[in-house]
């Protein structure tokens, strides 16, 4: 089996389990997990077996149903129903802090909850299991429709680049950097794509050249300080990049080295996509400075996958996950309901509009 045929996130109802691709195996292992307890879905989360902005709400969306299903043994009584899964809830939330897709679909089942606040405890936990699965399902309609518009951008024989793994390992089926070169792909367009390899955890070495390899693509992985270098050269033609918030400004924060790539792209006149579907879009939070930035253990840079450590020890170490890149570097937004241009405060406003209008052709 190719890693394309398992589900990245995916719920068993059988075994009441959250299962997922185990991604710090990849690319040696493909081991699924099955996971049933809070616990060990916020260890998963946190420690980035289960990763990418949509792949982390899906399996908030999950979690959080298959909780409710446990509180529901013994609460019978809304309100103390209610109060065990803010708990679990806030718990959930607590594993990352910067994708807002976790917040969104914790968020979004919490509301469920409260729209059925009269039905019985079994019926509220049986809208959440539908509401779960329909986070799920629409993350492929949504990164499919992001690709089609990414498409409109691109042309057949195109170089690419793209940073960490916005690829279906970071969402249900198209990812959404990668929803355009699967759809080319469709089309039979042969691109060439670079994979930015993304220190220091690999997800552009172990994870997109990896499902990108066997999806039959034709993928180069270059070091993150060589993006410079293949865009002089003239090899690239657009980069596509996921995020993990967008604010409502148009500053977008994306794994650590994306406003490299971006500052690079302006450099060299190329032009630089971040494909986000809506619900990483946070009109709540008003510009990049208000959003919160992981910062993740020293070993990852001093220790992690090297067989010796590589830097002396003791020595002070600064680790965000993420960056932000300002919105004046930024060609487009791609969304499910459209490309935002700047100035975004603006265009953003447009693209809910759409949502709310349920409009999603240009
Ligand atoms: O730390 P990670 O691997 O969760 O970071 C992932 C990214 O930065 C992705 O680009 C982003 O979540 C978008 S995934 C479609």
């Amino acid at each position: 089996m190719n890693i394309m045929d398992y589900d990245t996130v995916a719920l068993d109802d059988e075994k009441s389990a959250l299962v997922i691709i185990d991604q710090t195996k990849l690319p040696y292992s493909t081991e699924l997990l099955e996971l049933t307890d809070l616990k060990d879905i916020w260890d998963a989360i946190y420690m980035l077996k289960v990763r990418g902005a949509p792949a982390i709400g899906v399996a908030a969306g999950i979690g959080i149903y298959l909780e409710a299903k446990k509180i529901a043994r013994d609460e019978k009584e809304f309100s103390a129903f209610l109060g065990k899964f803010r708990q679990a809830k806030d718990y959930l939330d607590s594993s990352r802090p910067t994708a807002v897709n976790l917040s969104w679909a914790l968020n979004r089942m919490e509301q469920v909850v409260l729209s059925h606040r009269n039905q019985s405890i079994g019926k509220i936990v049986d809208a959440l299991r539908r509401e779960a699965q329909e986070i799920r399902n629409e993350d492929i309609w949504v990164c499919r429709a992001i690709g089609e518009y990414g498409l409109t951008l691109i042309k057949d024989g195109d170089g690419l680049l793209t940073h960490c793994n916005a690829g279906k390992l970071a969402a249900v089926k198209y990812g959404t950097a990668t929803a355009p070169m699967y759809l080319g792909k469709e089309k039979g367009y042969h691109f060439k794509i670079y994979a930015d390899e993304t220190r220091p955890l690999l997800q552009g070495a172990r994870l997109t050249a990896f499902e990108l390899q066997e999806s039959g693509f034709d993928v180069t992985l270059i070091c993150d300080n060589m993006a410079g270098m293949v865009m002089r050269n003239g090899w690239i033609n657009a980069v596509f990049v996921g995020c993990d918030r967008v604010a409502a400004n148009g500053d977008v924060a994306n794994k650590i080295g994306t406003s490299m790539v971006a500052a690079l792209a302006k450099r060299y006149d190329i032009p630089f996509y971040v494909c986000a579907p809506t619900a990483t879009i946070d009109m709540a939070t008003p510009t990049g400075n208000d959003i919160r930035i992981e910062e993740r253990k020293p070993e990852e840079i001093t220790e992690m996958w090297y067989t010796r450590r590589m830097a002396p020890e003791g020595v002070r170490v600064f680790n965000p996950a993420f960056d932000i890149t300002d919105n004046e570097l930024i060609s487009g937004i791609i969304t499910e309901y459209g490309i935002a241009r700047a100035p975004y405060s603006e265009s953003l406003k447009g693209i809910f509009q759409r949502k709310v209008s349920g409009i999603n052709h240009q």
